[in-house]
């Protein structure tokens, strides 16, 4: 038995993109990619995979699933074969998923010392007028100490390790924790010395590691503990817990640094969250389009920190985020900007950032002299490559802009990109597939609309469900992977839709039961807040008629058997049991 977990794991670093791209050749198109559908033969591409979703689905033949799915039908293998590809492929280790249990104690055991060391480190803090000092001294307040958390590691070698120790932790529990050190004597020592102390929490407020920060110049500046078991890095945002709370606009800063972060939010932005120094990661990506639609990066304008940006950037994108650059001027860090200028001056900021194009075409011009005619076309051509990915109605702005830039006319531009444009559908095979996710080319049939519509209802929906529930049960439905479904809403209702949706997905083990759930989730239905009603009715009336017409064609079957073999009487009975069906029939409408 594979835990939920691990399935979750299993879905979570294994991207749909990556695992089709090994069988089928993807295009992106616009936030989805598509390609020919490996599941039926085809000569323009109708298979599309939604990066947002993590789906798979074809508009040709109706195949559809998640990445679990997509490797059970291509390499025909069972769910827990098709889980133990993934797991490999990603480094997951599914044998201590077997002591699963040892290793839940392992994971409550390092969030135990985590929060004692973190009370700790936060009660050395009040004690030490020093540390209080420096903070203070940064413009940090009592309030924000508070809600962060914050600490101080005392100038001493055993400070946490005795402390710890009298709370009846080994030395084992604490090294495994990255709290201390073994010496080459082999006796442990405190990781973090005189060090003002950040918890680090993960999005739902665990404490899962530390950074410490010298209150000198000495180095280095930031320690930060180990990998362990709770602390890796590049899966998590440093303030995520606190920036996913009232976070209506769906909208992150993204900053580099812990200070930065806390300033912030002190400053009462409290969409921050912090990447803590490295380059996005393609999981820090994930996690955030979780919680938010738009990004925007503030990073340091130093070299490095462009860099970093410009890596963040791809990520961002690639995973659906609308991206935003905010420049600080003059080369500080949000947290000095913030503290001399004030929230206003950084909202305004951030209401200045610029679009990821904008952006680029700022760096392009580093350098460039729009007085001098090759850099003037070196420029135009690097902005034109830039622009090439943009559907037409951006790149006809952005033309505009460069045409003015560069005083090259508009005309000399299009036929740059065309030219371009033209050389790239050459080598490709030529596409011509919309890039929506919604069309479809092939009809369904009524019953199979209408049950995916009628579970759609119920699972987004509670008064639906209270309605539908006293009208119809399982049994009533047509495809068994519905009958199933029905059942996973039943029994998850009680959570609220995103936690509902979550075990509902992980629930849908087999090829159907998870095709269809991807078919219920896109399902679209328009209605009104009273409308259920209504539809509710109208989808149960649409299988009842299927079902009737099953039996009348069945039954047809039957009388003209029992004409060919003479036996009049009973096809007669069958004739009046059609006639009754017929009417039943004809009642719905
Ligand atoms: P910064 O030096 O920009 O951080 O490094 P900061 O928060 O602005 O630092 P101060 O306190 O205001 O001077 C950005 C982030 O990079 C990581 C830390 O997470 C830091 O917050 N870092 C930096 C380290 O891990 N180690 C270092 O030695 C330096
Ligand atoms: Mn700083």
């Amino acid at each position: 038995m594979i835990s939920e977990d691990v399935i979750q794991r299993v879905k979570e670093e294994n991207d749909i993109v990556d695992i089709v791209s090994e069988s089928v050749r993807l295009k992106r198109a616009g936030r989805n990619y598509s390609g020919l559908c490996p599941f039926h033969h085809e000569k323009t591409p109708s298979f599309s995979v939604s990066v947002d979703k993590q789906i798979y689905k074809c508009f040709g033949c109706g195949e559809a699933g998640n990445v679990i799915t997509f490797v059970m039908k291509t390499k025909n293998l069972t769910f827990p074969e098709a889980v133990k590809l993934l797991a490999d492929r990603a480094n997951i280790d599914l044998e201590l998923d077997d002591e699963n249990k040892t290793q839940k104690n392992n994971f409550e055991k390092l969030y135990k010392i985590n929060v004692e060391s973190a009370r700790y480190f936060f009660y050395c803090l009040q004690k030490n007028e020093n540390a209080k000092r420096y903070l203070i001294n940064r413009g940090i307040t009592e309030t924000t100490i508070r809600r962060f958390g914050l600490g101080y590691s005392v100038d001493k070698w055993d400070g946490l390790l005795k402390h710890l120790k009298a709370k009846g932790f080994t030395e084992l529990d604490m090294s495994t924790a990255g709290l201390t050190i073994k010496s080459q004597k082999n006796s442990y020592y405190d990781r973090f010395r005189n060090r003002i102390i950040f918890p680090v929490f993960n999005y739902s407020g665990k404490v899962i590691g530390f950074g410490g920060r010298v209150l000198d110049d000495s180095k280095p500046k930031y320690l930060n503990s180990p990998e362990t078991l709770l602390f890796k890095k590049g899966i998590n945002l440093y303030g995520l817990n606190f920036a996913i709370k009232n976070n209506n606009s769906r909208m992150f800063i993204v900053v580099e640094g812990y200070m930065d972060c806390i300033s912030l939010h002190q400053y009462g932005i409290t969409n921050a969250v912090a990447s803590l120094g490295t380059a996005l990661t393609l999981n820090q990506a994930k996690l955030m389009k979780r919680y938010a639609d738009k990004v925007i990066i503030s990073y340091d304008a130093d070299s490095a920190g462009q860099m970093a940006t410009l890596r963040g950037l791809e990520v961002l994108k690639k995973v659906g985020l609308e991206v935003r650059v905010l420049t600080v001027p003059q080369g500080k860090d949000p947290d000095e900007f913030i503290r001399n200028n004030g929230r206003e001056a950084f909202l305004k900021l951030i209401d200045e950032a610029l679009s990821l194009i904008d952006y680029r075409m700022d760096k392009l011009k580093d350098g460039i002299n729009l007085n001098d005619s090759d850099n003037v076309i070196k420029y135009a051509e690097k902005v034109l490559e830039v622009l090439e990915e943009l559907d037409p109605l951006e790149k006809e702005v952005y033309i505009k802009r460069l045409s003015e830039e560069t005083k090259i006319r508009d005309q000399a531009l299009y036929d740059i990109i065309n030219s371009e444009i033209q050389k790239n559908v050459n080598k490709s095979e030529n596409m011509n597939i919309d890039n929506n996710f919604g069309q479809k080319l092939y009809l369904e049939p009524a019953y199979l609309k209408a049950e995916r519509g009628l579970l759609k209802l119920m699972l987004k929906d509670k008064n639906a469900f209270e309605y539908a529930i006293n009208i119809i049960e399982k049994d009533n439905l047509v495809l068994d992977s519905h009958k199933k479904i029905f059942v996973y809403i039943v029994e998850n209702i009680q959570f609220d839709e995103k936690e509902r949706e979550k075990r509902i997905e992980l629930k849908c083990d087999d090829i159907d039961t998870s095709k269809e759930w991807v078919n219920i989730l896109e399902t679209n239905l328009v209605y009104g807040k009273y409308d259920y009603t209504n539809m509710i009715s109208d989808f149960v009336k649409k299988i009842e008629k299927y079902k009737l017409e099953e039996e009348k064609k069945e039954l047809m079957n039957r009388i003209k058997q029992y004409e060919s073999q003479g036996r009049l009487e009973e096809s007669l009975k069958l004739a009046q049991e059609l006639i009754e069906i017929q009417k039943k029939i004809g009642g719905i409408q």
